[in-house]
């Protein structure tokens, strides 16, 4: 059927907070694609139990992220969001895919060395088949695209070996193929403020969308500069140029030009040039900000979002788990 429409679907990690590299690297990309695309976007919180199980803080980490992306845009009447462990069928897909997924090549997997150097006390099984949990997020949807940063692109070459893996061993093509969802235009990277190459969180240097307005203006004052020009249109290091990039993500193209001009005859200040991004950084999040405090109040709402999310990807999965049963021989007794 070529008039329907394909499927996006995209994990999000239920813990820490969305911050402004998810927010133009990812998030503005799924506002997008919920209009054009069938999405599923879900709360990875079983994920979350191979490195950081604790019951106290799963629940209101995970209200809190679902929040999140709903006050910058995710929009549960356009696109399916659900949570992880509130589809129960994710795990027997799990199981039936685990008995295609062969343990080297999850031991040769890069995310679990690093896990298993980073935490050698803690190398769980759910570790090892981390991918398989992934990849069955991915198939049970049938999903056609799944956009992934750099860090997730072998997890999602091992969906795809187990799709071909599972089809080609049973005869069958019931499950697709995912493919990287490539967005158009240039791939934004958010740079980090401390003069590193990117903002993130095990970077330590992140601006978050909640962040409030004090913290947002001393995090930005921070950021790492160096002598103003003496000479006219200078190059610029490394650290001024992601100043200036992050202006042109923030700001207007008038004070872009404006900030580049006194650049290139030397009458720039990196104090006003700061505040500048700091005040265009804050009227980007201060209304995400309020919105997020209105939602999260909201438990209400949140269930409702929840509860139709579970029961829309719920049904999506059924269909096929219950043909990939009968594909490999199980029958009602
Ligand atoms: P972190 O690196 O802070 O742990 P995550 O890996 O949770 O962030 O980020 C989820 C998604 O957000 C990534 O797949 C990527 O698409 C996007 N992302 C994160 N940081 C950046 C950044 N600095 N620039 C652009 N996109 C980013
Ligand atoms: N592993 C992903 C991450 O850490 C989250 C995730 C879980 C995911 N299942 C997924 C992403 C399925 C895409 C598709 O960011």
């Amino acid at each position: 059927m070529d008039n329907e429409k394909k499927i996006v679907l995209s994990g999000i990690r239920s813990t820490g907070h969305l911050h402004l590299g998810n927010y133009y690297g990812a998030l503005r990309n799924f506002v997008e694609m919920q209009n054009d695309y069938k999405c599923f976007f879900f709360i990875a919180d079983y994920h979350s139990l191979t490195t950081q199980p604790d019951p106290a803080l799963l629940n209101p980490s995970v209200r809190s992220i679902l929040a999140e992306y709903l006050a910058a845009g995710l929009d549960p009447d356009k696109a399916n969001i659900y949570i992880q462990s509130d589809v129960p069928e994710t795990c027997e897909f799990y199981t039936l895919l685990n008995m295609h997924a062969y343990v080297g090549e999850l031991e040769k997997t890069v995310s679990f060395k690093d896990k298993v150097r980073k935490n050698p006390n803690n190398v769980n099984a759910g570790l090892l088949t981390y991918p398989v949990l992934m990849a069955a997020d991915i198939l049970q949807h049938r999903a056609d695209f799944v956009p992934v940063g750099k860090d997730q692109v072998q997890h999602l070459e091992m969906a795809r070996n187990y799709a071909v893996r599972f089809n080609h061993f049973y005869h069958t093509d019931l499950l697709k193929e995912p493919r990287p969802f490539v967005a158009q235009g240039e791939p934004i990277k958010v740079p980090g403020l401390d003069g590193s190459g990117k903002m993130g969180k095990s970077e330590g240097n992140c601006i978050y969308i909640n962040d409030d307005d004090k913290t947002v203006i001393k995090k930005v004052k921070k950021a790492v500069t160096d002598m103003t020009p003496t000479e006219q249109n200078s190059p610029m290091s490394d650290p001024i140029k992601n100043l200036f990039y992050f202006l042109q993500l923030v700001s207007t193209q008038e004070i872009y030009d404006q900030y580049l001009a006194a650049w290139n005859d030397c009458s720039i200040r990196y104090g006003d040039l700061k505040m500048q991004i700091a005040t265009d950084i804050l009227k980007v999040t201060t209304p995400i900000r309020e919105r997020y405090n209105e939602i999260y109040a909201d438990s209400d709402y949140l269930n409702k979002v929840a509860a139709q999310g579970a029961e829309a990807a719920r049904e999506s999965c059924r269909k096929t788990l219950k043909a990939m049963r009968e594909i490999m021989g199980f029958k009602h007794f």
